[in-house]
Order: structure tokens, then C-alpha cells, then sequence
């Protein structure tokens, strides 16, 4: 059975057209898309294609599979960006940062024109926060400040490790995942955090989203932020967790 993530990723890489600056995004389904365009690529289908990765790892993907990078970061303004997310809710703001890519995606996203985002369905959500904590990136420097600021909040925070070692993100910096539970008021906590020295990111991504592929049993979902009969109807059925 071919896998809901590639489905979703194949699905949005049909929006690249020749001459494009592309965004690449980061993640297990991203990746899929990445893959697709560098098939486009060899095939002919599109030509003159620049590409700025959203993370070390994207960036040697892309290398190994030919996809021209930019060698400046971002000259120009990006038209395409395809990336995924950790969480979706009916107003298309997201959670991001399961990889711990969030900063280098929130600067590509804010540069995009078209910004793709690439799910499946157990990544809707009836309310941001209800099933992933909020990745915040932090300064080493008096991170635990921002541990005890994050708790004020009402977050449980977690410091984030992999394979049992501390976790740096392509900047050097700590993520904190705090998990807040249901957030009702994505954008004022936004603020809160941005306004705080010491957290460089967050993980909430807010008006940022032109597209989503959403694939699920049924096949793929395009929904897009003016279309709210097709969001109401892609998030009334119960997403599997
Ligand atoms: C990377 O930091 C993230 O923002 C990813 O885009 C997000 O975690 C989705 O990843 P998957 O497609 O692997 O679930």
C-alpha cells in the first residue's frame, strides 16, 4: 500500500513548475516531495529550478538526489515552499518542529509565496496543543529561565534529547517541548514567547499556510484557507491518533 505521507508530499510537488525558487521542507513526509521534484528534474518535466533547504538534513538530501541549491541564503523571494507539520488545526495554523527545524522553516515560510504544507490525516486536529507539545528553541545560555518561564505558562516542558544526548538544533540551540494541552489563543501566546529574550522560535506557524495536502484512506485533500466547507468537512470525521 503506498504510504499516506508520500501520497501527500507527491501530491504538492505537482504545484513546481520550471524556473521556480523552491522552498524544501524537512521531515518523513516533505521528503517526499524533495524526492518527486528531483525526479521532475531528471525527467525533463521541469528545468531551472533553485532550491534552499530548510535544514542540514534537507540540504544534503537535496545535494545527493541533484536539486540545484541557492548558494546565498535567500536572494530572492521563494515561490514554492512544500513542508510538513506536527499538528493542523481547522485554521490551518500549525505546530512545527518535530525534527527541531522550526527556526530555518518559520524564515523559509516567511519568504515563500505559496507556502504547501504536506499531511496526513492523523496530524488534523480539532485545536493546536491537543496532541503535541509546542517545540520552543532556546538559548543555552540561561535556558533554565525559560524552562521556569514556559511552566508559568502552564506548559509541561521536556528538554528535548536524542538517543539519550542532548539535542542541538542546526543553530546550536536547545528545544524545550512544552506541552500546553488544547491552545486556545494561538496568537496571544505567540507573542508571549516571542517577546522573551532568550527564546529564539517557536513551533507555532499562524497565517503562514496557502495549502494542504491532506491524504487519508480516501485519498488526497486539497484544502486551502478561503475554502472552509472543504476544511469543515476534512476535520468533521474523527482523525485516527
Ligand atoms: C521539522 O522540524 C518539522 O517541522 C517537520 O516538518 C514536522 O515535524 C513534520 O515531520 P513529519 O513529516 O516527519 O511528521
Amino acid at each position: 500500500m503506498i504510504n499516506l505521507k508520500q501520497q501527500a508530499g507527491e501530491a504538492a510537488a505537482a504545484l513546481v513548475q520550471s524556473g521556480m525558487v523552491v522552498g524544501l521542507g524537512t521531515g518523513s513526509t516533505a521528503i517526499f516531495a524533495t524526492r518527486r521534484i528531483a525526479a521532475m528534474l531528471r525527467s525533463g518535466a521541469v528545468t531551472g529550478i533553485v532550491a534552499i533547504a530548510t535544514s542540514r538534513a534537507t540540504d544534503a538530501a537535496a545535494r545527493e538526489l541533484g536539486i540545484p541549491l541557492l548558494t546565498d541564503d535567500i536572494p530572492n523571494e521563494i515561490d514554492i515552499t512544500i513542508d510538513g507539520a506536527d499538528e493542523i488545526d481547522p485554521s490551518l495554523t500549525l505546530i512545527k518542529g518535530g525534527g527541531g527545524a522550526l527556526l530555518r522553516e518559520k524564515i523559509v515560510a516567511q519568504s515563500t509565496r505559496r507556502q504547501v504544507i504536506v499531511v496526513d490525516r492523523a496530524k488534523l486536529s480539532p485545536c493546536i496543543g491537543t496532541h503535541w507539545a509546542l517545540p520552543v528553541e532556546v538559548l543555552a545560555f540561561g535556558w533554565r529561565a525559560q524552562e521556569r518561564f514556559l511552566r508559568s505558562l502552564g506548559a509541561a516542558v521536556t528538554q528535548r534529547e536524542m538517543d539519550g544526548t542532548l539535542f542541538l538544533t542546526d543553530q546550536g540551540n536547545m528545544i524545550l517541548d512544552s506541552r500546553f494541552g488544547p491552545i486556545a489563543d494561538p496568537a496571544a501566546l505567540a507573542a508571549v514567547l516571542g517577546a522573551r529574550a532568550g527564546i529564539v522560535e517557536h513551533g507555532l506557524f499562524i497565517g503562514l499556510t496557502h495549502d494542504v495536502f491532506v491524504a487519508g484512506a480516501a485519498g488526497v485533500l486539497h484544502l486551502r484557507p478561503d475554502d472552509t466547507d472543504a476544511i469543515r468537512s476534512a476535520f468533521r470525521d474523527d482523525p485516527v491518533h
